[in-house]
């Protein structure tokens, strides 16, 4: 087995529920009628594409009155819409498509998109914060503040400014937020990983943003839950490495399964945490790893490893 082939089989590994998933499974399946997305508008950011895609698709099949996707790409998103309508045929809903170029950085693009939806009366029930930006493996002195800094706008600060927006709506009706983060968060040191400092780096103060923001948050206003979609064929594999086959990686309903479930009340204890789509949802809600969640504060959040101090109750 090559170097790369190894690095993605352990970029793959994970321990905290026994049952680990790398396709879709009825708990998580978006037909189930207590994940039901009917009467909700989601919006999803980078949703043209890959793991934005896959779940626009899955919030189609769980019956959501709309879904609206963002990309700056047109071309891409009038595609992936004309896709998503034939997937809500297929699924039996009436799902309501929208495609809407925006670049997430330009902000008075992003103003612009916000204050479009409020004219047309439309809320939105569920921001998901999936578009990213991805650069070249090198060090971050290497990569210069300007580049490094670019990442910040796309991964951390475009999500902030979509949640502002999205928060800030009229109306008390319970929001969700799902941020779309990555194992790269906790797996740091990874050859794997470390070759890509500044995507961590980023990918984590996106991570770190939605867990203190929902720190004040109760999530019976606005539920958030940051989630590793997990590995995911794409553009950038496919540029990492041409030997890498679409069967080696986790199917990509999998993690369109898991933003649903995570949109909804049997989600909640996961609140302001991080998880792996690949976990086994039902073992997270009960048993062990559940009691873990509700004890231990630090548990599934960012923090500094090894230390303790100021114990806390949850
Ligand atoms: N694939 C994996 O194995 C994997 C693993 C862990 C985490 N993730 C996470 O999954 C998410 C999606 O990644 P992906 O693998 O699906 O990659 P991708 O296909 O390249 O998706 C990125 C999406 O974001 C959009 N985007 C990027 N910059 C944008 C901007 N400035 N304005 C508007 N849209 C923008 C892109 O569309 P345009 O270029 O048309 O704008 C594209 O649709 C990311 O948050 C990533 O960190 C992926």
């Amino acid at each position: 087995m090559s170097d790369l082939q190894q690095l993605l089989q352990q970029l793959m590994k994970t321990n905290v529920t026994k049952t680990v998933h790398r396709e879709l499974y009825p708990a998580i399946l978006p037909s189930r009628p207590e994940l039901s997305q009917a009467g909700k508008v989601v919006l999803i950011t980078g949703g043209g594409t890959g793991v934005g895609y896959a779940i626009a698709r899955s919030f189609v099949q769980a019956s959501a009155d709309t879904v609206i996707i963002i990309g700056r790409r047109v071309d891409v998103l009038a595609t992936a819409g004309s896709r998503l309508e034939q997937d809500a045929k297929a699924a039996g809903t009436n799902t309501k498509i929208v495609t809407r170029p925006c670049d997430v950085v330009n902000l008075g693009q992003v103003d612009e998109l916000w204050k479009d939806l409020a004219t047309h009366g439309i809320t939105v029930d569920v921001f998901v914060a999936n578009a990213a930006k991805f650069t070249e493996p090198k060090p971050i002195l290497e990569l210069g503040a300007d580049e490094v800094w670019s990442q910040f706008e796309v991964n951390a600060k475009s999500p902030l400014y979509f949640t502002d927006k999205f928060y800030s709506q009229p109306g008390d009706k319970q929001k969700f937020l799902i941020n779309v983060s990555t194992a790269s968060v906790h797996m740091t040191a990874h050859p794997g990983v470390a070759m890509r400092p500044a995507y961590t780096l980023t990918k984590m103060t996106g991570t770190l943003l939605f867990q203190l923001i929902a720190q004040s948050m109760p999530p019976l206003k606005m539920q958030v839950i940051s989630f590793n979609p997990g590995a995911i064929y794409s553009d950038g594999w496919k540029a990492i490495s041409p030997s890498f086959r679409p069967e080696q990686f986790d199917n990509v309903e999998l993690c369109g399964g898991f933003a649903v479930w995570a949109a909804t009340k049997e989600a909640e204890f996961l609140h302001g945490r991080f998880a792996w789509a690949a976990w086994d949802v039902e073992e997270l809600s009960t048993g062990e790893v559940r009691k873990r969640i509700d004890e231990d504060p630090y548990f599934l959040r960012t923090s500094i490893v090894g230390l303790r101090g100021g114990e806390l109750q949850a």
